[in-house]
């Protein structure tokens, strides 16, 4: 097992059959990890990049069955931030010292390219030194072309899985793998910095599906990518399902840092809520990026994509020291910059 893991960092690539062996193999972990580790040192340092996680809507047009923010869920309880609401998160978040701005949301269509627009600018312009992620669904060429032109840097669009069968357990009818890739692809063309990810044991996930999503992961090559467990919503239709596992979900970190070591990698929320130390673990692990979250208090609670998710503590602005801290433990250091991906 230890070949294969050298392969892999020597290498940054194992054919699927070697990475099928690696999964299913659990007792060289720690090694995996430590070269993981090791990478991610050589590459970024000690740094750890911060994002300020702005959530700008919980509308969504959208049905996904997993997600606590779909249209089917009656009992959310919805809201949207206007421009100047996401302006007053920036003018805290860039004093606490944060460099890059993540708006995330669910397809509001009431948000339409104007709003999204109108905010990237307003926010590029009151802070030029800082980056503007967007978070905001499939849309079309068009609008995407918009959003660039008017500032925006980077795109997370998780792929979620690029199994199709298996894409269309997760989602309606109406939502296709294939547009999915589509705005993957029309992303990276654009020149955003692209981010795709996947859930780590969504519902009807097969290893062999896993090993399909680092495949596209190496092969589409993105700046980023986000990957956390999937974590059961109590209004949903997978209410019922289990949680994805902390370990698996490391090992990937760890898995996916040896694939592509220039990627950003962020411990999730999701992964900080299955666990208390899951953040920190995750950055020994590979991950290199934490995602704070600067929404205002009511929308937060409001925001849940699953189970218990979490908005205080480390998790959120005013635990920002305490975050330094834990970071300080563990030999790493918050930076204060834009954490831009290396070319
Ligand atoms: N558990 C974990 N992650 C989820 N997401 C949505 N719902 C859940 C859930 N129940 C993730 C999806 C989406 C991202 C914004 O949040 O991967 O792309």
């Amino acid at each position: 097992m230890k070949d294969l893991i050298d392969k892999l960092y020597n290498t940054g690539n194992l054919t699927d059959a070697e990475l099928e062996a690696l999964l299913l193999d659990d007792s060289e972990n720690e090694y995996l990890r430590k070269r993981a580790e090791e990478k991610r040192i050589s590459v970024y340092g000690r740094e750890v990049y911060i994002r300020g996680l702005i959530e700008i809507s919980n509308y969504c047009k959208n049905n996904c069955l997993y997600c606590g923010i779909r249209a089917g869920n009656e009992k959310a309880e919805r809201y949207r931030l206007s421009t100047d609401d996401i302006l007053s998160c920036c003018d805290m978040g860039y004093e606490a010292g944060f460099r890059t701005f993540v708006l995330q949301g669910g397809e509001d269509i009431k948000q339409d390219d104007d709003f999204i627009v109108t905010t990237v600018k307003a926010i590029k312009s009151k802070y030029p030194d800082c980056a503007v992620t967007l978070s905001v669904g499939e849309k079309s060429f068009e609008s995407y072309k918009k959003y660039r032109d008017a500032g925006a840097d980077r795109y997370l669009l998780r792929h979620e899985t690029i199994e199709k069968c298996h894409y269309e357990k997760l989602h309606p009818q109406n939502m296709t793998l294939e547009n999915r890739v589509r705005c993957l692809k029309d992303l990276k063309a654009l020149g955003f910095q692209v981010g795709c990810g996947i859930m780590v044991g969504s519902p009807y996930q097969e290893l062999k599906y896993i090993i399909k999503d680092l495949r596209f992961i190496k092969e589409f090559d993105p700046q980023m990518v986000g990957i956390g467990p999937f974590i059961p919503h109590k209004d949903t239709p997978f209410k019922e399902e289990k949680a994805g596992s902390v370990d698996l979900t490391l090992k990937l970190l760890s898995i996916i840092r040896l694939l592509l070591p220039k990627v950003l990698l962020p411990a999730t929320t999701a992964l900080g809520t299955m666990s208390t130390d899951g953040r920190s673990r995750g950055i020994l692990s590979g991950a290199n990026v934490i995602m704070p979250n600067l929404s205002p208090k009511a929308a937060r609670e409001k925001y849940m994509l699953y189970n218990n998710k979490l908005n205080t503590g480390i998790e959120s602005v005013e635990g920002l020291n305490a975050l330094k801290k834990s970071m300080e433990e563990i030999g790493y250091k918050v930076a204060v910059s834009r954490g831009d991906y290396i070319k």
